[in-house]
């Protein structure tokens, strides 16, 4: 079993989001998945509520239990968890960074986010634990290249001692239409630009855990 932390110190980056869609995307290849909801705000959980699908599974944690559901889910026979986690609470990312495999830190291209970066990666550096950074909500690119803030923003993460993924998830309607209803943009818009993001970021991520 393998565990990803979702991560970014910044509310709204895009974790819940990346959490879901990524859970998402491993059951559509197969995976028995947890999706563990460790924010108190129970964002993931409010999601999964208005859910058809019984997959992926989800589990509620408080602060401190973290490594006890990972243990749980791997003797229940899960391949992954999934772990959304809060902004701005150093101890829980600190706890979901020690207890995972991988920490895929959630970045906006805007200049704030990318000042608020280091910490994360400071706590995932601390944990022992392979990161990957990806930028989420980028301007949708016209053409092939990316815009310059986008640009801008890879050049800046590349001094902060995790790889960038290759993938870039653009700010894109169906992200948010798609959680209405408890689904993810695969199943929205199967052949749609969002969902081939979030296929291209999985692939990336399958490859690292
Ligand atoms: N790629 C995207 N395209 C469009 N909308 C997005 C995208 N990613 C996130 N959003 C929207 O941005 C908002 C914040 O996203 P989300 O709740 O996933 O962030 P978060 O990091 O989990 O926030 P919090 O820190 O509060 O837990 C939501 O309204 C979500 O629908
Ligand atoms: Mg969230």
């Amino acid at each position: 079993m393998k565990t990803l932390a979702i991560l970014s110190r910044k509310g709204g980056a895009g974790k819940t989001t990346l959490a879901l869609h990524l859970a998402v995307q491993a059951v559509a290849g197969g995976r028995r998945v947890a999706l563990v909801d460790a924010d108190p705000q129970r964002s993931a959980a409010d999601w999964w509520r208005t859910r058809e699908a019984d997959a992926p599974e989800l589990v509620e944690v408080d602060p401190g239990a973290l490594a006890a559901v990972v243990r749980a889910a791997e003797e229940a026979g899960f391949d992954l968890v999934v772990i959304d986690t809060r902004p701005s609470a150093e101890a829980d990312a600190q706890e979901a960074a020690q207890v995972a495999d991988l920490a895929l830190v959630v970045v906006r291209p805007s200049i704030l986010d990318l000042r608020a970066v280091s910490a994360t990666v400071s706590t995932v550096q601390a944990a022992g634990t392979p990161g990957l950074m990806v930028i989420n909500q980028a301007p949708p690119a016209r053409g092939i290249a990316e815009g310059a803030i986008t640009r801008e923003a890879v050049g800046a993460l590349q001094g902060f001692g995790l790889p960038v993924a290759t993938t870039i998830i653009h700010a894109r309607a169906a992200f948010a239409s798609a959680l209405i209803d408890g689904r993810a943009v695969l199943e929205l818009e199967p052949a749609g630009k969002a969902a081939g993001e979030i296929a291209a970021l999985w692939r990336e991520l399958e490859a690292r855990l």
